[in-house]
């Protein structure tokens, strides 16, 4: 006789992860991975809503290979997930906003899998106390950067491999997700058979299954733009936004909501619909967010939810990353809004 289920039970991240692997649906070092990024969230969580006591807020006094300003914690976060990573002994290859050019585990450590990720995104927030957010991607190896790390290949050509094996198209995207540091602490995550979302739960520090397959609504009058840029966008997106404010038929306007952190602003626009964008501007003639670990597992994750991630003509998942840290602009949100500012843009 089938067990009968008790209605108290509570699924964890670590107990979904077990299921989907007995379902076949994702392999034991995959399971590994996954808990090893769980695990360097729950760092950073704890990392991020003790900053003003532990002197984590404030400036690095580095700036990255993006030209940012890297914050204390954008340094201290990646090396919690690069450790965790690292310890899994299933990760091969990882590269980071905060790393000038992907980093290949060490031979003892190295598996198999490519991650990549931004360790702390929204990071401007973080002296204010609003929300932040870990964004990542796991792809498959690329035998052409794993296989013979060890051998006496001198850097720049290892390097050059794992450059060609970490740029892989989102459509390769094995599973994405990021994890949010708000009023909750949120773990969203898909391994493409629909989007789930966990909750810490701080009485034990478990990731526990609140939300499955979530489906973002078709549309949605929200939008999330910096608008300050307005003065440097291409008229026809000046059209696009100028619309948003009149009432239409429904006779409301859009409302703006825009909190400077991708993680969050998606969340939101995850759960409630609307659209999400960076555009290009006469000063970043790529919009200013990263295609490899910002725009391509969003993008992964709002299809899965039954919404589109664009570059404002083609689908961000088609695009096959040039350079590590290239920048692509982004919309992303509910089909029907997207596509009205694609109509916009064409
Ligand atoms: P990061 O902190 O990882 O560098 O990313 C910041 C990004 C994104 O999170 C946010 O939506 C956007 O930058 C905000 O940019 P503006 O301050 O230019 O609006
Ligand atoms: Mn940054
Ligand atoms: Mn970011
Ligand atoms: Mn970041």
């Amino acid at each position: 006789t089938s067990k009968k289920k008790s209605s108290y039970e509570i699924v964890t991240l670590t107990t979904w992860l077990l299921k989907q692997e007995q379902r076949g649906d994702i392999d034991g070092e995959m399971t590994i991975v996954l808990a090893s990024i769980s695990t360097a969230c729950k760092q950073i969580a704890s990392l991020v809503q003790r900053a003003p006591i532990s002197d984590l807020t404030g400036v690095q006094g580095a700036v990255n290979v993006q030209g940012e300003d890297q914050k204390k914690l954008d340094v201290v976060s990646n090396e919690v997930f690069s450790n965790c990573l690292k310890s899994s002994g299933r990760t091969g290859v990882i590269a980071s906003e905060e790393e000038d050019v992907p980093v290949a585990v060490e031979e003892s450590y190295s598996g198999n899998y490519i991650v990549v990720f931004d360790p702390l995104d929204g990071s401007s927030n973080i002296d204010a106390a609003v929300s932040t957010g870990s964004i990542f991607g796991i792809y498959s190896p690329n035998d052409e950067c794993l296989a013979d790390i060890s051998d006496d290949a001198t850097l720049d050509s290892v390097e050059q491999r794992c450059v060609v094996s970490v740029c892989q198209p989102g459509n390769n995207l094995l599973a994405a997700g990021y994890c949010m540091y708000s009023s909750s602490v949120i773990f969203v995550l898909t391994i493409g058979t629909g989007v789930y979302v966990f909750t810490l739960d701080p009485m034990y520090g478990e990731f526990v299954l609140t939300q499955e397959k979530v489906q973002i609504p078709k549309a949605g009058k929200i939008y999330a733009f910096n608008e300050g840029n307005y003065a440097m966008w291409d008229d026809k997106l000046k059209k696009y936004m100028d619309s948003l404010k009149e009432p239409g038929d429904s006779g409301k306007p859009y409302s703006a909501r825009y909190i400077g952190s991708l993680v969050g602003d998606f969340h939101r626009t995850l759960l409630y619909g609307g659209i999400y964008g960076y555009p290009r501007d006469k000063k970043s003639k790529n919009g200013k967010l990263r295609l490899l670990y910002e725009c391509a597992p969003m993008s992964f994750i709002v299809e899965q939810a039954g919404g589109k991630g664009s570059d404002g003509h083609q689908r961000i998942l088609d695009i096959v990353p040039t350079e590590i840290h290239q920048r692509v602009p982004l919309f992303i949100g509910s089909v029907e809004e997207v596509e009205k500012v694609e109509k916009f843009l064409a």
